[in-house]
């Protein structure tokens, strides 16, 4: 890649909402290269804390079906339509990705530094799906930071869910978005 376009990527990148995706999904090789692109973060100290748990095929169905169930047993109230959009969550998009924070105990790597690294993981996987085309999406909802649903994931003690990346072909490119302007974040030291 040339390093204009690179540039052209990082100045234009823009999430693809998880419900305008459809298939194709990357492939199994695309796929694989994006969890490279994630798993090459700046990382104090070589801990790699991080890692990813992939829902493909049946799985996202299966998977929605155990989220879907935990939504109805904390909203008993919630109607047929609610719950079926629970289970159909992860089926927006052919490819998702969970990432996975795996904070550890280090006497001189906080943990603020392994969560920032983490942020850096997921961002380098957004970039990679959308330098080959795909649209992308990093999304909480309520699943990741539901003890029951991280339990479904197999998360460990002391492991925090990241995100959800979703990952699809584009059924229409997104428009812009307002960002902050940059001259209210910027300030030069010493300039009043
Ligand atoms: C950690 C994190 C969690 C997010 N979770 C959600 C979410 O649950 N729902 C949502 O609509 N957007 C969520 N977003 C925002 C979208 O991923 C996306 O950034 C937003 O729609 C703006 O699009 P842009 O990436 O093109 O600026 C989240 C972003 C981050 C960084």
């Amino acid at each position: 890649m040339a390093l204009q376009d690179m540039i052209d990527l990082l100045l234009t990148r823009r999430s693809l909402v998880a419900r305008d995706m459809c298939e194709p999904g990357p492939s199994a090789q695309e796929r694989d290269v994006i969890l490279q692109a994630g798993a090459r973060v700046p990382d104090h100290g070589k801990l790699g804390p991080w890692r990813f748990v992939i829902f493909e095929g049946d799985a996202r169905q299966k998977c929605g079906e155990q989220l879907a169930s935990i939504f109805q047993d904390q909203e008993p109230d919630a109607d047929a339509e609610r719950v079926q959009m629970e289970r159909d969550r992860l089926l927006r998009a052919p490819l998702v990705i969970a990432v996975i924070s795996c904070v550890v105990d280090h006497p001189k790597i906080p943990e603020w530094e392994q969560l920032l690294s983490v942020g850096a993981v997921c961002q380098n996987m957004l970039l990679a799906a959308s330098a080959m085309g795909y649209g992308a999406q990093w999304l909480t909802e309520w699943y990741a930071f539901d003890d029951e649903a991280n339990a479904v994931l197999g998360l460990r003690e002391g492991e925090r869910t990241a995100g959800y990346l979703y990952f699809g072909s584009m059924t229409d490119k997104p428009g812009e978005r307002a960002r902050p302007a940059l001259e209210e974040r910027v300030s030069f030291w010493g300039q009043s």
